[in-house]
This record gives C-alpha cells, sequence and structure tokens, in this order.
C-alpha cells in the first residue's frame, strides 16, 4: 500500500531489489543496466496489462475440450515519451506484437527547467484503445503532465491511460495525481525525493543517457 490513490508500485521482492541493486549502482555497464531494467520493465508491463479490462472468452483446445479464458476488451496502444520512454517497446512489442505505437516529444528548457512541446503522432483510433504512456522517470512530474494533456486533446480519457513508470518522487506522484485523480501508474518504486538538480534519490541517474550509452562528459 501507498498514499496515493491509483498508484501501483511492484511488490518489493527479493528479486525486484536484486534487479535495483544492479541497475542503480553507478559503475553498471550500459549491457548491465539494459538486461535488469528489461526484467524490470517487463515486470511492470505485466502488471499494467493486469489493470486492462477483460472479456470472457472459451477455446476449444487440440483435445477438443474447452477452455473458459479472457480476451481483451479493448485494443491496446503504447505511446512512447521520446526518449526513455522508448526503452519500453521492446517488451511492448513481445506482450502486444502488431499493436500500435504512438509517440510524444517534450523537452525541458535548459534554463527555465519548464518542458515544452514539440512533437506527436499517434493511431487514428487511439481514443478507442487503451493506453500505456510509456515514462520512466517521474520527477518533477512536469513533462508527464504535458504527454497526458497531449493524450486527452487527441480524446484519449484520464481512465484510458495506465502510465508505466520506473522510478518516481513523491513530489512528482502528488503533482500529477492531484491533477489527474483517475490516472492510473505503475511503478517499481517510489524514492525519497529529488536533489537540487531534480534528479531522484536514491535513484538511477539519467535513466536515457545509461539505457542508450549517451554519456556526456
Ligand atoms: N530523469 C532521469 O533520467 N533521472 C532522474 O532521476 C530524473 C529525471
Amino acid at each position: 500500500m501507498n498514499e496515493f490513490q491509483n498508484v501501483h508500485v511492484l511488490p518489493k521482492t527479493a528479486y525486484l531489489s536484486y534487479l535495483h541493486t544492479k541497475i542503480r549502482e553507478k559503475s553498471a555497464s550500459q549491457q548491465t543496466f539494459n538486461t535488469y531494467s528489461n526484467q524490470v520493465i517487463r515486470q511492470l508491463l505485466i502488471h499494467a496489462a493486469e489493470l486492462l479490462q477483460f472479456n470472457d472468452k472459451g477455446v476449444i483446445t487440440p483435445i477438443g475440450d474447452i477452455y473458459q479464458g479472457y480476451d481483451l476488451k479493448t485494443g491496446v496502444c503504447g505511446v512512447s515519451v521520446i526518449r526513455a520512454g522508448e526503452s519500453m517497446e521492446p517488451e511492448y512489442n513481445n506482450m502486444f506484437p502488431g499493436s500500435p505505437v504512438g509517440k510524444i516529444l517534450i523537452q525541458r528548457d535548459k534554463v527555465s527547467k519548464l518542458p515544452s512541446y514539440y512533437y506527436s503522432h499517434f493511431p487514428a483510433d487511439i481514443d478507442k484503445r487503451s493506453v500505456f504512456l510509456f515514462e520512466p522517470m517521474l520527477a518533477t512530474g512536469g513533462s508527464l503532465i504535458k504527454a497526458i494533456e497531449t493524450l486527452l486533446e487527441n480524446n484519449v480519457s484520464e481512465q484510458q491511460i495506465i502510465v508505466v513508470n520506473f522510478l518516481a518522487s513523491p513530489e512528482g506522484l502528488d503533482h500529477v495525481v492531484t491533477q489527474f485523480p483517475n490516472l492510473k501508474i505503475v511503478t517499481s518504486s517510489i524514492e525519497e525525493g529529488m536533489n537540487e538538480h531534480a534528479y531522484m534519490k536514491p535513484g538511477i541517474g539519467d535513466f536515457g543517457d545509461r539505457y542508450f550509452g549517451t554519456y556526456s562528459k
């Protein structure tokens, strides 16, 4: 349990902590970082999938019996907040083969630190789908709020959106859920807070740079 309604935190199992330990270590190579973060991403996506709606569906098994199971009620659409969000696309493609992926580009101004919208592209029927919004780092919440506003402008309702998030700060979560109380968020950790550069503590560093190997000096 946590203090935020509609925020689902993965159970802190020993194996999840082991994955976090591998990923958070400063000296982890890009390969180590990606191998272990992909496993956390898989857990996040499985948890997010459990929040979808399903219809009953029976199938005939090879021995002629009926298996009573489920089918998805609506299609899904992944939406990546460029660039870190794109790290979630390979596991999403494995789980939902053939499902569309939209993109949103939001960048923080280097001086004002405020997020600005640059670009988005979605499938025409996104308003009829459940949307997984891929935003691994929720620090101040500013970029995520802009991304959600962009989806709402494209007729996606708050209830249709499940944010798939790796790490979140309590301040950022508060900011986002106050503005969008019906949004669902799945995360693998709520951090202690942020430092003066808006990096989460203890955190993971710059997720995009570590995942894509674009370290600056
Ligand atoms: N973005 C990151 O990549 N890491 C943080 O800690 C905060 C924002």
